[in-house]
């Protein structure tokens, strides 16, 4: 696995690093200390797949990565934002193998820790030195609410008579692939002004996010929860519509199901690595793809 200690790709172990480094210094100066010690809990262990996806995409575009360190974090600063939200929503008590912020310091503090990740996001990515920085502002912008609604669809479509995959791609593209396509998207803004590369890039992005949340469904059926560091077998019992409660309507079985989402994994990661063909050949880009095919795989 690409993040996997024993084989570290060099690019994403120190992209990781950098973003990391990033978050620890903001998150230093946040008052008071009882927030702070809250955001800190929540902040770290999470695989860092966006922000590394937009500093990769930076220099596969021609960029120099480093460049788009901020907006990158503030990319990872926003998704942690939604999963400490998600997980009142959702009721999950673990994330990135801790008890969740809200069931260790309770959903008031949950709820403010989610908000000073928004706030924290918004300001980092105004920091930029891009001459694309207001586009990028208002693509960072249209991805959170992106993410809300996504969000949104997934509360509505909980428990519902709905089945449409019309609904449900809806929902998917909404809370979870607007957000990896503005990340790989963005990182091609900073790093070239040649805007079909940037689409390129956001088209990767995009198909990516499909696949990552196809296989999120698929792990919370058949992962284990101390490798996922989040609880499993709760999408069934939130009544949620996802890759897994649509699959094989006809066949009951679970391998049948379990065949058919990996299947759609497959061919999602695939397209995804098709939109790279439009960039020029690169060990950067055929880095992004080594990630995208290491996620069709992963375990957490
Ligand atoms: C989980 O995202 C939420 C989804 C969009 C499916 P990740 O699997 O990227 O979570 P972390 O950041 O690594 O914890
Ligand atoms: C989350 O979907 C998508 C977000 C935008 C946060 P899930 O609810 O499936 O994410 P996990 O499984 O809790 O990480
Ligand atoms: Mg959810
Ligand atoms: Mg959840
Ligand atoms: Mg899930």
């Amino acid at each position: 696995m690409f993040y996997d200690k024993s084989s570290p790709s060099v690019p994403y172990t120190s992209f990781k690093r950098a973003v990391n480094e990033t978050i620890a210094r903001l998150l230093g100066g946040v008052e008071p200390a009882g927030l702070r010690r809250a955001l800190m809990h929540g902040t770290v262990g999470g695989k860092r797949v966006r922000p590394v996806l937009t500093m990769l995409s930076c220099s596969a575009a021609g960029g120099n990565a480093l460049d788009a360190l901020h907006a990158a974090t503030a990319i990872e600063l926003l998704h942690t934002s939604s999963l400490v939200h998600d997980d009142i929503m959702d009721n999950a008590d673990l994330r990135r193998g801790v008890p969740s912020i809200h069931s260790r310091f309770g959903t008031p503090m949950g709820i403010l820790a989610g908000d000073t990740l928004i706030a924290l996001a918004f300001q980092l990515v105004q920091k930029g030195s891009s001459p694309a920085k207001d586009r990028i502002l208002s693509r960072f912008t249209k991805a959170f609410l992106h993410t809300c609604e996504g969000q949104g669809y997934d509360l509505a479509l909980a428990f519902g008579t709905e089945t449409s995959p019309e609904a449900h791609r809806l929902m998917v593209e909404k809370k979870t692939a607007r957000l990896m396509e503005a990340a790989a998207a963005i990182g091609g803004m900073i790093g070239t002004t040649n805007e079909d590369h940037a689409l390129a890039l956001g088209r990767f992005g995009f198909d990516l996010g499909m696949a990552f949340q196809a296989k999120d469904d698929l792990l919370d059926l058949v992962g284990d929860e101390k490798a996922l560091g989040k609880p499993v077998q709760v999408d069934r019992r939130n009544g949620k519509m996802t890759y897994v409660s649509l699959a094989a309507p006809g066949r009951s079985q679970e391998d049948q199901r379990v065949a058919e989402v990996a299947d759609r994994v497959e061919e999602l990661t695939r397209s995804a690595c098709s939109a790279l063909d439009a960039l020029p050949p690169s060990p950067d880009r055929e880095n992004l793809k080594a990630i995208a095919y290491a996620l069709l795989e992963r375990q957490h």
